[in-house]
């Protein structure tokens, strides 16, 4: 078996060998040695966010999509309305979701390069009294922009709406604390600042929210009011669950415990994007977002065409010396991506420079 190549994506992303090494056994889904393990993740999940005492931990099978449908379906009722605010691709996935849903969906857009703008949510809001739910990208990792958590959650529940986080690629490094932060549910995934592998969603919801829910997802599988009865009736899923993803998760969160939780991660995380920014400033390269509002998850550069580069050769030389990249997702602009998540450090960072100093001057040359 060939070496793992390093992951500078936003997930799938690296993870560590313990995390990886965790899958290697089997697991009795109905046996109580893996409800333990169900009930650990649970309440893991919950401590990341400070949401033991507001929250419940609803894990559920599949991609970073599926909790954001489940959480939708059970959370809009028919009669509600649901705003979202867009400034990239997964504000824009969530309308899809809502409309596919049969949901009434607003939404207010910017720019991928500005982020949300609290005053504009405020006097939406006033506007239209119909709105019941706000939804709100937290990194948006289409170009890797922080958009205001803390302001947009403040006037959301001022307002006296309910507020939906995707936190796909915050959860576990950027700040989010639900004993002070007013957020009716946080939407996440095994497979990014967790760096855990992919194969799993899940929701930190407010229990009156749920309990209201019953019988409103129009869906039986994306059905979170479903899923949590069924673990708060006997500890287990109600379908077969990812058993290895959710030992390696309940590792990844271990791991993230040892390494002093979410704020060592955000230093980590912030070392590494310094670390790539500076040494892609040297080699020419100009980041796509103001730094000012560049959370330190992945990070989008422009794509020089004018030096002759392009995505496909460029990705090539860089996957040749060992290092998976990411392309660009702006309607705009040329760009590419490179993630600072997941087990990596500093010294990665400088390992990928040199290759991309390498790769420029071969491709330049040719
Ligand atoms: C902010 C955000 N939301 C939602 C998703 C969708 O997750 P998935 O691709 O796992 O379905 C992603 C994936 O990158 C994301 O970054």
């Amino acid at each position: 078996m060939s070496e793992s190549p390093i992951l500078l994506t936003p997930g799938p992303l690296t993870t560590s060998i313990e995390t990886r090494r965790a899958m290697l056994r089997d697991w009795g889904s109905r046996d109580p040695a893996f409800i333990a393990l169900t009930a650990e993740l649970r309440a893991r999940l919950l401590a990341v966010a400070r949401g033991e005492g507001t929250h419940v931990a609803v894990p559920l099978q599949g991609s970073g999509t599926f909790i954001v449908e489940a959480a939708i379906a059970t959370l809009i009722g028919p009669t509600d309305k649901l705003l979202v605010l867009i400034n990239g691709a997964y504000g824009e996935r969530m309308v899809t979701i809502g409309k596919r849903m049969g949901r009434a969906v607003e939404a207010i857009r910017w720019a991928e390069d500005r982020p949300v703008e609290p005053a504009r949510v405020a006097e939406a809001l006033r506007a239209d009294p119909s709105i019941t739910h706000v939804a709100l990208v937290h990194c948006e990792t289409t170009t890797g922009i922080l958009n205001p958590l803390e302001d947009v959650a403040a006037i959301v529940a001022g307002a006296g709406r309910a507020l939906l986080l995707d936190a796909m690629s915050s959860f576990g490094a950027l700040p989010i604390d639900l004993s002070t932060t007013p957020v009716t549910a946080v939407l996440a995934s095994s497979n990014k600042c967790l760096e855990g592998v992919p194969g799993l969603g899940f929701a930190l919801v407010e229990p009156p929210a749920l309990e209201r829910a019953k019988g409103v997802s129009p869906s039986l599988s994306f059905d979170l009011h479903a899923q949590w009865k069924g673990f708060e009736a006997d500890g287990q899923w109600r379908f077969t669950p990812p058993v290895q993803v959710v030992a390696a998760l309940v590792e990844a969160l271990r791991l993230l415990e040892t390494e002093g939780g979410p704020k060592a991660r955000h230093a980590r995380y912030s070392d590494n994007f310094r670390t790539l920014l500076a040494g892609m400033r040297r080699l020419g390269f100009e980041l796509f977002l103001d730094e000012a509002v560049q959370a330190p998850i992945i990070a989008t550069f422009h794509l020089p065409a004018d030096r002759g580069l392009a995505f496909r050769p460029f990705y090539e030389a860089l996957a040749a010396r060992g290092f998976l990249i990411y392309p660009g997702k702006l309607t705009q602009a040329e760009t590419f991506r490179i993630g600072c998540i997941g087990a990596l450090d500093r010294h990665d960072f400088e390992r990928l420079l040199e290759a991309v100093a390498e790769t420029v001057r071969v491709l330049e040359a040719a």
